[in-house]
Order: C-alpha cells, then sequence, then structure tokens
C-alpha cells in the first residue's frame, strides 16, 4: 500500500483580475506518484501547487483529495529555506512538530531523525546564518520530512543552489521518496532534473494552465549520479524538450 494520497484536480479556474492563469484544468496525481511539474514563467506553476497545498482556493472547479477520511500531512518546499534565523537547525526542524503540539521530547526525537535522513545530523545546535545554502535546503526538506507527510509539494526548491549540490539533494530526495512512497509533486523548470528524479513528467502551456504533455517516464527506479550520463537519460530529456517547445 502507498502511503500517499491522490489529488484529483476538476475543471480548475484560477484568474487574477483579468489574468486567466488556469482557465480549466483536469488532473489526476496518483497516490504515491513522483511527478514533475514543468511549463514556462509564468504559467501557473506556483498558482497550482499552492492551491494543492490549501494555500489558495480555485474559482470554480474541486481540488480533492483521496482518500477523503481522516487528516492526512502535507508538506511544502519552497526555493528560499524560510528557517527562523533564532532557532537553532534542531528546533527549525522541529517546528511543524511543535505547531502540532507534540511534546518536546517526542519532537527532538523525530527532528533529530529527520535531520540525519538529509545527512545534517552533526549541524544540530547550528544557527542558519552558519549554514550554507545547501545546508539549509536540507533544514526545509527534514522541516517537511518530521510529520511524515503523505503528500509532499515542492517549488523548484533547487533552482537557487549551485548543480553539485543540487545533483546531491535530488539523490537524497530520491531516495526518500522511495522509503517513504509519498505523494510528490516537484516544480521545475529545469528538464534534466524533472527527468532526473521524476516518474511522470506533466508540462504546462504557456496560456490557461493547458496541459501540453503528461507522460511517463521510464527510467529504473533507484536514482544515482551515474544516471546522469546514462544515454535513457539523455532520451528522456530529448522526448521532454521536444514537448516543450511545440
Ligand atoms: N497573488 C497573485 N496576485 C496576482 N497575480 C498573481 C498572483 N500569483 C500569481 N499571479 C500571476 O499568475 C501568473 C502565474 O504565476 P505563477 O503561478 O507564479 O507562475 P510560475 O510559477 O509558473 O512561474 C503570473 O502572471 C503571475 O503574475
Ligand atoms: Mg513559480
Amino acid at each position: 500500500m502507498s502511503a500517499g494520497v491522490a489529488v484529483r484536480i476538476e475543471n480548475v479556474r484560477r484568474a487574477f483580475d483579468t489574468n486567466v492563469v488556469i482557465a480549466r484544468m483536469n488532473l489526476r496525481i496518483e497516490a504515491g506518484e513522483f511527478l514533475a511539474l514543468l511549463g514556462p514563467s509564468g504559467c501557473g506553476k506556483s498558482t497550482l501547487l499552492r492551491m494543492i497545498a490549501g494555500l489558495d482556493q480555485p474559482d470554480a472547479g474541486t481540488i480533492a483529495t483521496e482518500p477523503v477520511a481522516g487528516r492526512f500531512q502535507r508538506a511544502f518546499v519552497f526555493q528560499d529555506a524560510h528557517l527562523l534565523p533564532w532557532r537553532n537547525v534542531l528546533d527549525n526542524a522541529a517546528l511543524p512538530l511543535e505547531l502540532m503540539g507534540v511534546e518536546r521530547e517526542e519532537r527532538g526525537a523525530k527532528a533529530r531523525a529527520a535531520l540525519e535522513k538529509v545527512n545534517l545530523a552533526e549541524a544540530n545546535d547550528r544557527y542558519p546564518a552558519q549554514l550554507s545554502g545547501g545546508m539549509r535546503m536540507r533544514v526545509s526538506l527534514a522541516r517537511a520530512l518530521v510529520t511524515e507527510p503523505q503528500l509532499l509539494l515542492l517549488d523548484e526548491p533547487f533552482a537557487a543552489l549551485d548543480e553539485i549540490t543540487r545533483f546531491h539533494l535530488d539523490v537524497q530526495l530520491r531516495e526518500l521518496w522511495r522509503e517513504r512512497r509519498m505523494t510528490v509533486v516537484f516544480v521545475t523548470h529545469s528538464i534534466s532534473e524533472a527527468a532526473f528524479l521524476a516518474d511522470r513528467a506533466v508540462v504546462m502551456g504557456k496560456r490557461g494552465g493547458n496541459i501540453s504533455l503528461d507522460r511517463s517516464m521510464a527510467l529504473p527506479e533507484a536514482r544515482t549520479n551515474e544516471l546522469r550520463a546514462d544515454p535513457r537519460l539523455g532520451l528522456v530529456m530529448k522526448m521532454l524538450l521536444g514537448a516543450i517547445e511545440e
């Protein structure tokens, strides 16, 4: 059984005044899948992700999650790590649990475990200003994972990092997904990152939130840096590039 929830997007419309960003979108995201969402700047990727997260509401249509029974955890990771500068790494990672009212000992243990998962165990006592950009993003990931979310939404999380750091974080995120099988929606404008990370790519067109491509990408389930030089990855990238340029 998958640990993720499915997301059903039906006839969704979202406009800002006269700017119709999403005219009528239909998309079903399966439970436990790793989906990359691509598209040109300004096409509405963040708008869609925010609505899936419940941070914004559609003007028409519905966004529903399945199974609907019971509450489930969702987490959102932004391009900026958004850490609280006066809290150390451990207390930043534990913040969602604190907001949920989890008692101190338990949230400390869970935050430590989440930080270990992103290879940051040694930095627990440091403050955000003492971390590199990649480490800050790792804390942000740990904070997202600490509640064991069934739905993980990421909006160009690694876009501001240097390429080597991004490569490492890609691999780590994929490993975390293989372990937990939560549903992942990963927004990126990088074709290579989408191809490397995800099992399905959805490309949004320039206007109106129409979907210009929705395709499974058949690559090995484990994604290591070896795959970056694999011709199969090149073929998937070529397919995505072709669809985006059309
Ligand atoms: N809160 C907002 N108020 C007004 N316009 C917005 C708001 N959020 C997004 N937009 C507009 O919606 C369009 C899509 O934005 P966005 O979803 O951020 O695109 P993307 O993430 O694909 O680059 C843009 O034209 C943007 O200016
Ligand atoms: Mg965006």
